[in-house]
């Protein structure tokens, strides 16, 4: 009888192992992936490596758009595009601005013999604003000041309904890199310079891209960006080295992409373009195998950045040739190569000599093939496209209350709200132009975008407007143009003032901020600042609207104007949300995500800086930051108590609580925050570091308790041992509404 009973198990088991199929729905993504492996030849398995920009993306400059898909461009060396996807040597794609090409390429790749869909990618940074009729969000820098993490969530769950229904399943985004230096063109793109921040922004967009369970089916890839520690190049110069001690990294950069990764579940990573401590990004198999795979437990797919591979040679001059560079990448843990060709050739040779083994190619095609099981696509490669986007909510809603409470009032000497203003004078060439909607996006129908002059004329109808907005471009600020703003603004009883960078990456109107738009100043481009002063010489109140991507020194301003609204890059809404705040619908409510020096001299100046950095002062200039990290003035007037610790139960370390009152006179919002600082320790530690932070609402007159834990997480440091513990001694507990001393009260911690 036994035998009989374990024949027939093993009758049982050899036919279910024989029944398992690729195709089989019911197995989850990671087995699918097995399975499929086992059916591919190498060169099959490394076209799933290889990532080609889509012909219909042709950066600026280079050509214009392809009309077919076999088209090649000498730049892009995307030859024969189409006869590489019929033989399954592509895997990927980015930048497909149409659905129709979306389709074109995954027909294509349905000829192939196994036919595995295309992986399509798109930088969606604060919507899928690369795409003409989608919703573009503020960008990131402006969704930071919000200081209201549950928003990134909404923006991400909205962003991934616009990019399926466009045949797109995969972002590259969130940048988490932290940005501690202004001069760098990419700051508006981040979440700013504290790694907490940072942390909480990219977790909840992550939750809101991907689904909190990862459920990928109904969501997308998202991409945890750029690994790592981009945001203080050299100089300020996009790409440029990086050096950073063990502790700053873990202290500053790894956090936010630990987040990502442990709470979140990111299914990509990116390399960044720069070197860590002499070993490019890229090639760093410390970085990419040791840190994020072994001991933070990444189990994604890493892409590269953008042609960043070749770079090893061509920039690093660390690889001899680009051959050397491609292995390289491999060895160190690139999973996926952007963009174009012969990547495959030399992986596929590398296997066929054993410099690379096979096995490493099972990982990297595995784990892209695992993400496309697990984003459906082999049931659904070809997208069902809808131009009309549905059923997440009103998007164009989030948009707007987004770019509310981003708004970070830095100045208000009482003229603002405007109390029914007769006569207004809109001046500055950001005032009507889409430099609104900030780096990465394009152009959108302008019925799509409120700008700040007309969002002013809908919400001042009964006063005369008059308008000089230069045509949207910073180079028709001349002294001709100056004199004529100056005699204007002389006619007026208020002049709004909008000024600032452009970032805008399609522009022919001259960028000045975003990617690779890095600054050797900070100071508003062009003849702003003379367009400024002529205007306040006019005598008239000045109510100046910084539209920036970074943080711009404007000293003068701020001894000069009125009041002072930090807009940074609102989106489509933002015109609106602004005219709101001016005429007080809406009460400010945002706060600096980073510093604002008063001067680019003053670089690097943020918020959390070593005890000794100020122990001598600049000799000629104040040395404290113009605005500090943290701040943002109100309408109203926010009453904070004593910080009292109420001792925890047990060996925690107890709460925090603090009362919070609005004294009026409007409604509005607050962010209560939360620093700690250690004075003594076995390593320097920053004068303080913000631990923790809520937004909240309060009517007028209204107050209300907010309670912070005191954890492990808020106490430790990386210390001088290399490693982490929460060392004894006495430890400041401070909060407020804003980083600097005078907002902060006080109580203290004793750690036996
Ligand atoms: C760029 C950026 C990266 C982006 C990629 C694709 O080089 O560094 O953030 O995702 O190219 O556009």
């Amino acid at each position: 009888m036994k035998r009989i009973l374990f024949a027939l198990g093993l009758t049982a088991l050899m036919v279910s192992c024989a029944r398992k199929d690729w195709k089989d729905t019911s197995l989850p993504a990671s087995e699918r992936a097995s399975l499929l492996l086992k059916e591919m030849t190498l060169e099959e398995k490394v076209g799933q490596m290889c990532q080609y920009v889509a012909p219909c993306y042709v950066p600026p400059g280079q050509g214009s758009p392809y009309k077919n898909i076999d088209a090649t461009d000498e730049n892009l060396g995307n030859k024969d595009l189409a006869d590489k996807i019929r033989r399954g040597e592509v895997g990927s794609f980015l930048h497909c601005l149409t659905p129709k090409e979306a389709t074109a390429l995954q027909e294509l790749a349905q000829e192939s013999r196994l036919k595995v869909p295309l992986l399509i990618g798109i930088d969606a940074i604060h919507g899928n604003a690369l795409i003409e009729g989608c919703t573009v969000y503020p960008t990131n820098i402006n969704l930071a000041s919000t200081f209201n993490p549950e928003l990134l969530e909404t923006i991400g769950a909205e962003t991934a309904a616009e990019m399926r229904q466009r045949g797109l399943y995969w972002t590259f985004g969130p940048n988490l890199d932290v940005a501690r230096d202004p001069r760098w063109g990419r700051m508006g793109e981040t979440f700013g310079e504290d790694a907490l921040l940072v942390s909480e922004m990219g977790k909840h967009e992550i939750w809101g891209l991907q689904g909190r369970d990862r459920d990928l089916s109904t969501h997308v890839l998202a991409c945890a960006k750029h690994l790592i520690a981009g945001g203080e190049p050299f100089g300020g110069l996009n790409a440029a080295p990086m050096d950073v001690s063990e502790g700053k990294l873990r202290e500053i950069y790894l956090p936010p992409f630990i987040a990502a990764i442990k709470e979140a579940g990111v299914g990509t990573v990116m390399a960044a373009h720069n070197e860590v401590n002499g070993i490019p990004c890229h090639g760093n198999k410390w970085l990419l195998q040791d840190l994020l795979r072994d001991e933070m437990g990444f189990d994604g797919f890493v892409v590269s950045d953008w042609m960043d591979i070749e770079r090893l040679h061509s920039m690093h001059h660390w690889a001899p040739d680009s051959t050397e560079a491609f292995v390289r990448s491999v060895e160190a843990g690139i999973d996926m190569h952007m963009q174009g060709d012969n990547y495959f050739e030399a992986v596929v040779a590398a296997v066929n000599s054993g410099r690379i083994p096979e096995k490493r190619i099972d990982q990297a095609a595995g784990k892209i093939l695992e993400m496309k099981f697990a984003l459906g696509l082999f049931e659904n490669p070809v997208p069902e496209i809808k131009t009309v986007i549905e059923g997440v909510g009103d998007h164009g809603k989030t948009a707007l209350e987004a770019a509310r409470q981003g708004l970070v009032l830095l100045k208000n000497d009482g003229i603002l709200p405007l109390s029914s203003p007769r006569r207004l004078f809109v001046v500055g060439p950001n005032a009507d132009s889409q430099t609104i909607l900030g780096d990465w996006a394009v152009p959108q129908s302008d019925s799509a975008v409120v700008t700040v002059a007309e969002g002013i004329r809908d919400a001042f109808p009964s006063a005369s407007i008059d308008t000089l907005c230069f045509g949207g471009k910073i180079s028709n600020v001349d002294a001709r143009t100056i004199a004529v703003a100056r005699h204007k603004a002389s006619a007026a009883d208020v002049c709004i003032v909008v000024v600032g960078e452009n970032s805008q990456r399609y522009s022919a109107f001259g960028r000045t901020c975003g990617e690779n738009c890095d600054r050797d100043n900070l100071d508003l481009p062009g003849m702003q600042q003379q367009l400024l002063e002529a205007v306040c010489a006019s005598g008239k109140p000045v109510v100046m609207i910084l539209m920036t991507g970074r943080a711009n020194s404007i000293e003068w301003a701020k001894d000069n104007v009125s009041a002072i609204l930090n807009v940074w890059e609102p989106g489509q809404a933002g015109g609106q949300a602004i005219a709101e705040v001016l005429a007080g619908q809406v009460n400010p409510s945002g706060k600096l995500p980073v510093t604002m020096p008063r001067s680019v001299g003053q670089v690097q100046n943020v918020y959390n800086y070593k005890h000794s950095q100020y122990s001598r002062q600049f000799a000629t200039s104040v040395s404290g930051c113009l605005f500090p990290f943290g701040y943002g003035l109100s309408y109203s007037k926010f009453s904070f108590s004593e910080p009292v610790l109420e001792a925890a139960e047990g060996d925690g370390y107890g709460t925090v609580s603090i009362e919070v009152r609005n004294d009026g006179p409007y409604d509005g919002g607050e962010v209560v925050q939360l620093y700690i600082s250690q004075e003594y320790a076995s390593v320097t530690r920053p004068v303080k570091e913000l631990k923790a932070f809520k937004r909240i609402f309060l009517k007028n007159g209204e107050s209300t308790t907010v309670k912070f834990e005191v954890t492990t997480d808020m106490l430790k440091c990386f210390g001088a041992g290399g490693k982490w513990s929460v060392e004894p001694g006495e430890y400041t507990l401070l909060t407020g509404n804003s980083s600097a001393d005078e907002d902060l009260k006080s109580t203290t911690l004793t750690v036996k």
